[in-house]
């Protein structure tokens, strides 16, 4: 690291002063360079050749590092969940059967146990079902949650409040493929999210798993997933129905006569009449989605709801360890229930969406005791084939909201980017060629949690794979996005928006002198060693520099000035860090057309330019015919010097 730097700083001061003969030149030469028919050959080429012409594209995301210092002060390495001081579980459920521990046996010697259902009146309200004695296990049939006391030989106790995943057999023989349409894709739907975790948080915080999802299952991930509001409810209600919370009937419970949430017209519902088994499974439970601001469910709104058992749990959590639930970690009671879902219907159709909030909604870093556990969940599912029929979706509500991190302007842009992906098994690739190829060219186009909804509706009916219609909010992600698309069309107000503004800047700024010299520099720099084949490249003409900032209502965005987070507040001051600025310029000798994209650190006023930001917009055909059997990477950098026009 040092290395480089002394290095850099020595090419640092040659530079400077390169840059200074360069400018030099390049202002009295501007101008008088090309002869004007070229020119206008040249816009005529312009015209041709660029596809992405800055009018349209109607997003273009801020490029965030990952590790971004003004980001990285808040992350903290935190150590993992010990459960070890817990008594060791005597009882654990695994699919629907709860069964006393052998080693456990041997310990306390024989162990009589009950079991009681804990049955579901309503999201607040748990009744005792029947209560059953055993001195082996218990099958979980009317409810997945059971509160077992158990006394061991010399009156030891031990009480715990257990979840499974009850056999229902009405659900199971109901629930099958073959009523599924067949317009539909046929596949389970696996949604499992964390609360407040933005795309670059994922990887920074769950390095293990989106190594193994993107490596080893070939996830793809929505760079420019953007929220349309703040919140975890402004999140999941339009992923689940396709509307926002205003749009829906009112269930806010501190207002009379208002509904519960039954009556949105939630996915599932829709999963549930095609034959899926349906699950949704939310913890802390003094939060729900559904149930802090809004009213909550009165009739249980899927097969399985986890809800139950995290209402139960509430009394107990002072009982055991930090985050544990008993002798294991509480998130890995919802990471083992996915799981058990998945056994329990193996071969029905599933539709299931969990979501864990205890480790993240609060807390920076402390996700991270998460990333072994849900590695090794994506590993289970994958080895056990379920990821074969199962379009994989991880995703979360929104970034980070806490106070410090949002006070950088980088914070803010992650709030509005959180993590989303999907992952569809191999064979999907080819089979739904189209629908794939479209999602994968959707990636760096503006989606939102609307476009969820509709690519959840279409996986029960595909239908539109071609190009997408701008005039709908909400687009399918299987067909095509237009890269037009901007934040109006996506329904975005403007302090959501993180896309950047385009800001025109006269070639006659200082700063454009700075940004072409780097350019020039960066190309004649990557193609040293062949400067013996190569021209030095020099600036021709500069055709345009756009500055690229974050709008004015992100940067003021301070808070929601309603409880309903309905309403925005505008009072923010922040310091901007960096700006981004793109030019496309003409280099001779060749005419050759390239765009590229700058940051200008403010901070020790630095220009950064990576060559994988350069891109070469007219073809280079024979120029670069000295090098491009050898070094075809130097292609579009290369002017061959024995060219002759
Ligand atoms: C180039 O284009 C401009 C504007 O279209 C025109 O006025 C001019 O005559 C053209 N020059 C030549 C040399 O064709
Ligand atoms: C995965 O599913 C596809 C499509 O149903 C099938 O052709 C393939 O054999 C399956 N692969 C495995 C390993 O089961």
């Amino acid at each position: 690291m040092h290395m480089y730097n002394i290095m850099h700083l020595r090419r640092a001061f040659i530079f400077i002063f390169f840059i200074f003969i360069l400018g030099f030149i390049f202002l009295i030469t501007r101008d008088s360079f090309l002869p004007e028919e070229d020119r206008n050959l040249t816009l005529k080429k312009i015209n041709t050749f660029i596809k992405l012409d800055k009018k349209n594209v109607g997003c273009v995301q801020p490029k965030l590092s990952v590790f971004a210092p003004e980001i990285m002060k808040f992350v903290k390495h935190v150590p993992n969940i010990d459960c070890s001081k817990s008594k060791q579980d005597w009882v654990k459920c695994r699919e629907s059967v709860c069964k006393i521990q052998k080693s456990v046996k041997q310990l306390y010697g024989p162990i009589k146990c009950t079991f009681t259902d804990i049955i579901r009146v309503d999201d607040f309200k748990l009744e005792d079902g029947q209560t059953v004695s055993s001195d082996d296990s218990y099958t979980l049939i009317k409810s997945d949650v059971v509160k077992v006391s158990c006394v061991g030989s010399s009156r030891e106790k031990w009480s715990a409040t257990l979840m499974g995943i009850r056999k229902d057999k009405l659900i199971q023989e109901t629930s099958n493929w073959d009523e599924v349409s067949d317009n539909a894709l046929k596949m389970n739907v696996l949604m499992f999210g964390f609360d407040s975790i933005s795309r670059n948080s994922f990887q920074r915080k769950l390095p293990k798993s989106y190594d193994y999802l993107m490596n080893d299952l070939e996830g793809v991930v929505l760079q420019g997933y953007n929220i349309i509001g703040d919140g975890t409810p402004q999140a999941l209600i339009p992923i689940l129905t396709g509307k926002t919370e205003l749009e829906l009937p009112d269930t806010r419970k501190r207002m009379k006569n208002s509904e519960f949430v039954n009556s949105y017209p939630f996915v599932w519902n829709d999963y549930k009449d095609a034959g899926y088994v349906t699950g949704f499974f939310e913890d802390v439970a003094e939060l729900g989605t559904f149930t802090y601001r809004l009213n909550g469910f009165k009739e249980t709104p899927v097969d399985h709801y986890m809800r139950t058992y995290y209402v139960a749990a509430l009394k107990e959590r002072n009982k055991w360890p930090k985050l544990c639930a008993g002798d294991i970690p509480r998130h890995k009671v919802m990471l083992n229930a996915i799981k058990d879902f998945y056994s329990v219907y193996k071969s029905n159709p599933k539709f299931l969406f969990g979501f864990h909030g205890e480790l993240s909604h609060d807390d920076y870093n402390l996700v991270q005791v998460a990333d072994q556990d849900l590695t090794e969940l994506l590993k289970s599912l994958k080895e056990s084939n379920a990821l074969n029929n199962t379009i994989l979706i991880l995703m979360a509500d929104h970034g980070h909201r806490f106070a410090e991190i949002r006070n950088t302007i980088q914070g803010k842009q992650e709030e509005r980017l959180p993590f989303f992906s999907f992952t569809f098994p191999k064979w999907f690739k080819e089979h739904h060629k189209t629908a794939y190829n479209n999602f994968v060219s959707n990636v760096d186009k503006l989606s939102t949690p609307l476009d969820i909804y509709e690519t959840l509706k279409s996986i029960l009916n595909l239908k539109n794979t071609g190009i997408a219609d701008l005039s709908h909010r909400s687009i399918s992600l299987f067909s095509k996005i237009p890269a037009e698309r901007n934040c109006a069309d996506a329904y975005i107000e403007p302090h959501w928006c993180a896309c950047l503004e385009w800001e025109k800047v006269s070639v006659s700024e200082p700063i454009v002198e700075r940004l072409s010299a780097v350019f020039v520099k960066t190309l004649n720099d990557y193609t040293y060693d062949h400067a013996n084949v190569c021209e030095r490249l020099a600036i021709a003409d500069i055709l345009w520099v756009t500055k690229l900032k974050p709008n004015e209502k992100l940067v003021t965005f301070k808070k929601n000035a309603d409880r309903d987070g309905f309403v925005g507040e505008f009072s923010a001051k922040m310091d901007i860090k960096f700006d981004m600025y793109q030019i496309k310029v003409m280099l001779k000798p060749g005419n050759s057309l390239f765009e590229a994209s700058f940051t200008h650190h403010k901070a020790d006023d630095r220009i950064d330019l990576k060559l994988s930001d350069v891109s070469r917009i007219n073809m280079y055909g024979r120029q670069a015919r000295c090098i491009e059997d050898d070094f075809p990477n130097l292609r579009k950098y290369c002017y061959c010097k024995d060219d002759i026009p």
